[in-house]
């Protein structure tokens, strides 16, 4: 049997996290045992065990408790947790996902421990180095035995950055294998569309209809600490409110609540359309994305939704890792700048658009744990 510990902590990990469980539960469970370790990065019920209840992720088999703090801090705390679990119990491999602090701690943990690092979501890049998340990711790509790519702009990041390199060795004489699994996020929202509209009334509770109210999620750092840029985003999404008179729906990152309470920003002062909401659930995010007219976000798993359900987007920030949307012309990068916002809206606002299938064919799970059985053979 084959010892795995997948390392969650933030909110799009404890979701991605979903469609590998899933797949080892229906197809690999005589031959993979998985153990999950939270890390305690998100901790709010809606930012945590909402996702797990929703979509019947085993219960984590430990919960570091790690909770907010400075990066070093919180990141120190999670490798010295995460150790003291991989010392302890044998496991074959660690399972690892995205760009966030949970994600770092893991890898280096492990690595320390020559324990095999597979990083899912590898390859993203925005050359922003001044992103937490670009300082992340390219070190896990670094540590990681198995880097799954879930595009080939990502694949070839890896490659240009001599991730193909056959003279790096780990422990066993292993190579480091590059794959090209497609996109996790694109099997959990399939799954996810089809149970979504039995499961939640969002759209009703809300007063909403199809098609006629736009999505908005605001939570990245420099976006939210930043009351100059955090302002712009929102007077920009009260114009378009007001102009199109269609409500925008907000579901609020708990770091953007706090960010608005200290810079003093009432959303109701700016525009009674603007509709902020708690974070949603998962089901209920994907209905909201599904059933929108335009998604305008920060986030880059929203971004991606918005693509599965060929929503066209308008991304608050200055680069994207997923290059492939803005090339299709499906989203428009606006960042924070109120009139590249208001003019995006207009461009893409009623647009037919194309949405190709960029992000694979929805089976990434089972393409992920094929490989990692053949690596650890
Ligand atoms: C983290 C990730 C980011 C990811 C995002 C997903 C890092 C560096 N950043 O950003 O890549 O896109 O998660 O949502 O890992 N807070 C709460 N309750 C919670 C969690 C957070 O109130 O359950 C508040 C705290 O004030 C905390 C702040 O949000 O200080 C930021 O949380 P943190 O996990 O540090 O970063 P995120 O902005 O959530
Ligand atoms: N999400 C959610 N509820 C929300 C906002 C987002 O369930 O209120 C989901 C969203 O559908 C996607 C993931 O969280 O699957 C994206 O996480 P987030 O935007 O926090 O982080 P990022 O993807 O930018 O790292």
């Amino acid at each position: 049997m084959i010892q795995l510990l997948t390392v969650i902590g933030a909110r799009p990990q404890i979701i991605k996290a979903a469609a590998l469980s899933r797949a080892i539960a229906d197809n690999h469970s005589h031959t993979i045992e998985e153990h999950i370790l939270h890390t305690g990065q998100h901790y709010d019920e809606n930012m945590s065990q909402v996702f797990f209840d929703e979509l019947s992720i085993p219960r984590p088999r430990h919960n570091l408790g790690v909770g907010s703090g400075l990066h070093g801090q919180q990141t120190a705390r999670m490798i010295a947790g995460i150790e003291e679990v991989l010392l302890g119990d044998r496991y074959d491999g660690v399972v690892l996902y995205g760009d966030t602090n949970s994600t770092l701690a893991g890898a280096v943990a492990a690595a320390k421990l020559h324990i095999p690092v597979f990083h899912i979501e590898a390859g993203l890049r925005s050359f922003n180095m001044t992103m937490p998340e670009e300082v992340n990711r390219i070190v896990c790509d670094q540590l990681a035995n198995i880097c799954f790519a879930p595009t080939q702009t990502a694949m070839d990041n890896l490659r240009r950055e001599g991730l193909d390199d056959p003279r790096a060795t780990f422990a066993n004489g292993r190579r480091r294998h590059l794959s090209l699994s497609g996109d996790i996020m694109y099997d959990n929202s399939l799954f996810a569309a089809r149970v979504a509209d039995q499961h939640c009334t969002i759209l009703a509770e809300l007063g909403v209809k199809s098609g006629e109210y736009l999505l908005a999620t605001i939570h990245r750092d420099h976006n939210t600490d930043d009351p100059a840029r955090l302002r712009s985003i929102l007077s920009a999404l009260a114009e378009i409110a007001e102009a199109d008179h269609r409500p925008v729906v907000l579901p609020l990152h708990p770091r953007t609540k706090k960010c608005l309470a200290a810079a003093g920003v009432s959303l109701d002062s700016l525009s009674p359309l603007l509709r902020t909401i708690p974070p949603a659930s998962y089901l209920e995010m994907t209905l909201l994305e599904k059933n929108a007219r335009l998604v305008m976000t920060d986030s880059g798993g929203v971004q991606k939704e918005a693509f599965f359900f060929e929503r066209p987007c308008i991304i608050l920030r200055p680069e994207t890792e997923w290059v492939e949307i803005v090339e299709h012309e499906a989203g428009i990068i606006a960042d924070a700048d109120h009139d590249r916002i208001v003019d995006a809206y207009q461009s893409l606002n009623g647009r037919p658009v194309c949405f190709p299938p960029l992000f694979g064919n929805g089976q990434a799970a089972e393409s992920i744990l094929s490989t990692i059985l053949d690596y650890l053979q």
